[in-house]
C-alpha cells in the first residue's frame, strides 16, 4: 500500500498542486472575472484574499493533511468519530465538481479538435449555442441527449482513469512533472505570441483600467474570495489529499507559497493573453472590446474561434496550441478533485487504486451524460453555484473549526517551522485560522446565498434539491456502509 499513494519526491507533490490549482478557473474563469469586477482595482481584494485567506489556509489544510497521511474523510474520523457523514459530504461535493468540470474539458476537446480544421466555421457563436450545445436555458432539454459532445467527455474520463489507476508516483506524478511545466511554457509562448499583436494594448488598457468606485460593492469583494477559491483548489481536499501523500522531509510552508505564486502569477499571465488577442479582435472588427466580453464565460470557444478566423494560418498553430494547454491544465485539475473521494473510498473499503478508480469513473463518466444533454450548460450554471457558494464554502468553515480549534492548529507551528528555512508560522498565523478565516468564511457564504436566491425558478430548484438529495444519500450510505477494514479507526499521527 505504502508506494501506491506517495509522492516520488518533493518536485513531484509541488508540481501535481500546481498542476491541481492551474485549471480551466485560471484560463477561461479568470480574465472575465478580473475585467468585469473592476480591472486593476481588482487587485485589492484578491490581493487580500491571498494574504489573508489563500496562504493561512493552504498552509493549515497540508499540515493536518500530512499529519494523518490518509484520505480527508479517515482524518475526520479520527479527529472526530461522530463526524464521519460530514467526512463524507466534502469528497462527495468534490466529487459532483469533477463531474461537471469533465463537461467543459469535454467541450474544450471538441474545440481542440475542431481547432485543426477550424470547423467551428464562420460563425463560432451560433456553431457553440445552435448547431452544437443546442442550449436551452431551462430543463426542457434534458432528453436531448447529444451523443457527439458525450464522447469527448468520455474520452476526459478514460483519460483520467488511465493515469490516476496507476501507483501515484507513475501515474499522477509523472505525468505532472511532464505537463505542468509544459503547460508554463506552451502560455508563454501564445501570451508572447498574443502581446505582439497590433492592437493588444487596447485590450490591455480596457482590462486593467480600474474602477475604484466598485471596491465599495460587496460583489467584487465575493468574486475577488470565490475566484481564490476556485482557483487554488482550497478547501476542497485537494491540498489536504496530495499533501498526505508527501515524505517526511517535506517543507509544506514554501510548497504552499510556491503553489499559490505559480498560480496567480499563471492566471494574471493568461489574462494578459486573453485580452491581448481580443483588443486584436476588437480593432479588426470595429466591436468595442466590452462588447465582445459580454458573452462571459463562453468568451474562450466563442471569441477565440473568432480571432484565430482571422489569424488565417497562424490560427491553425494558434488555434490547436492554446485549445491543448486548456486541455492539460483542465485534466491535471480533475485528477486532483477526482483524487479526494477516490482515497477516500479505498481507506473505508480496502479498495487497491486501480478498483476504486474504475469504479468511480464509471460513476463519473455515466454521471457526466446529463451535461450531454441540451440542457446542460443550464444544469451546470446551478450545479456551480449549489457547490461553489453554498456547500463548500459552508464545508470549509466547518473544516477551518475542526482543524484550528479540535485538531489544535498551534500543534503544527514547530513542525512546520522546524523545516521552513525562510518562513515561519507565529501568532499571526494562527489568530487568521482560528479567527479571522472562519468568520470571512460566513460572510461570503451568506452573501453567496444572494445568488441563490436570483435563482428562483422551478427548474433551478428542482435542480438544487435532486443535488441536495445525490449529496446527502450518498454521503449517507458512505458512511453507513461497514468499513472493509480495522485499520479505518486507526490512523497514524506524523506529528506528535
Ligand atoms: N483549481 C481548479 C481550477 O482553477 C479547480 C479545482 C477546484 C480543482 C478544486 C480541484 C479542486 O480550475
Amino acid at each position: 500500500m505504502a508506494n501506491e499513494n506517495k509522492w516520488g519526491s518533493n518536485i513531484a507533490f509541488v508540481l501535481a498542486m500546481i498542476g491541481s490549482a492551474v485549471g480551466l478557473g485560471n484560463i477561461w474563469r479568470y480574465p472575465y472575472v478580473l475585467y468585469s469586477n473592476g480591472g486593476g482595482a481588482f487587485y485589492i481584494p484578491y490581493l487580500l484574499a491571498i494574504i489573508s485567506l489563500a496562504i493561512p489556509f493552504l498552509i493549515l489544510e497540508y499540515g493536518v493533511g500530512y499529519n494523518y497521511q490518509s484520505s480527508f474523510t479517515k482524518a475526520i474520523v479520527k479527529l472526530k468519530p461522530k463526524f464521519e457523514f460530514y467526512g463524507w459530504i466534502l469528497p462527495v461535493v468534490v466529487f459532483i465538481m469533477t463531474v461537471y468540470y469533465s463537461t467543459i474539458i469535454g467541450w474544450d476537446g471538441i474545440y481542440l479538435f475542431l481547432s485543426f480544421f477550424k470547423g467551428w466555421g464562420a460563425d463560432p457563436n451560433t456553431y457553440l449555442n445552435v448547431n452544437l450545445l443546442q442550449a436551452t436555458d431551462s430543463l426542457s432539454g434534458a432528453f436531448n441527449f447529444i451523443p457527439f459532445i458525450a464522447v469527448f467527455m468520455l474520452v476526459g474520463w478514460f483519460i483520467v482513469w488511465l493515469i490516476s489507476h496507476k501507483n501515484l508516483d507513475e501515474g499522477l506524478g509523472r505525468v505532472c512533472e511532464i505537463f505542468v511545466p509544459l503547460l508554463f511554457v506552451v502560455m508563454l509562448f501564445i501570451v508572447i505570441f498574443s502581446l505582439t499583436l497590433p492592437g493588444a494594448s487596447i485590450g490591455l488598457s480596457e482590462l486593467f483600467n480600474p474602477d475604484w468606485s466598485l471596491l465599495w460593492h460587496f460583489d467584487i469583494w465575493m468574486a475577488a474570495f470565490g475566484q481564490i477559491f476556485f482557483s487554488l483548489s482550497l478547501g476542497m481536499g485537494a491540498g489536504f489529499t496530495y499533501a498526505s501523500y508527501t515524505n517526511d522531509d517535506i517543507d509544506l510552508i514554501s510548497s504552499g507559497l510556491k503553489v499559490i505564486f505559480a498560480n496567480c502569477a499563471f492566471e494574471n499571465f493568461a489574462a494578459l493573453g486573453v485580452f491581448s488577442i481580443l483588443g486584436y479582435m476588437s480593432l479588426q472588427s470595429g466591436t468595442p472590446v466590452s462588447e465582445i466580453v459580454s458573452q462571459g464565460t463562453t468568451l474562450i470557444f466563442v471569441a477565440y474561434p473568432q480571432v484565430f478566423n482571422i489569424l488565417g494560418t497562424i490560427g491553425l498553430v494558434l488555434g490547436p496550441l492554446f485549445f491543448f494547454t486548456v486541455y492539460i491544465a483542465g485534466i491535471t485539475s480533475m485528477l486532483s478533485s477526482f483524487e479526494v473521494l477516490s482515497i477516500s473510498i479505498q481507506n473505508k473499503f480496502a479498495l487497491s487504486r486501480r478498483k476504486a478508480t474504475l469504479i468511480l469513473c464509471i460513476i463519473g463518466g455515466l454521471a457526466s451524460m446529463v451535461y450531454a444533454t441540451s440542457a446542460g450548460g443550464y444544469i451546470l450554471g446551478i450545479a456551480d453555484i449549489f457547490v461553489n457558494n453554498i456547500v463548500v464554502i459552508l464545508s470549509v468553515f466547518v473544516e477551518c473549526i475542526l482543524f484550528a480549534w479540535i485538531f489544535k492548529a498551534e500543534r503544527l507551528i514547530d513542525f512546520m517551522n522546524g523545516r521552513s528555512k525562510h518562513f515561519k508560522l507565529g501568532k499571526w498565523w494562527l489568530a487568521h485560522v482560528k479567527y479571522i478565516i472562519p468568520i470571512l468564511l460566513l460572510v461570503i457564504w451568506f452573501g453567496g446565498l444572494y445568488e441563490l436566491i436570483a435563482l428562483k425558478t422551478t427548474d433551478a430548484v428542482i435542480v438544487l434539491i435532486v443535488l441536495a438529495l445525490i449529496l446527502i444519500i450518498s454521503s449517507l450510505i458512505f458512511t453507513l456502509l461497514p468499513a472493509k477494514t480495522k485499520e479505518w479507526f486507526k490512523t497514524e499521527e506524523r506529528i506528535k
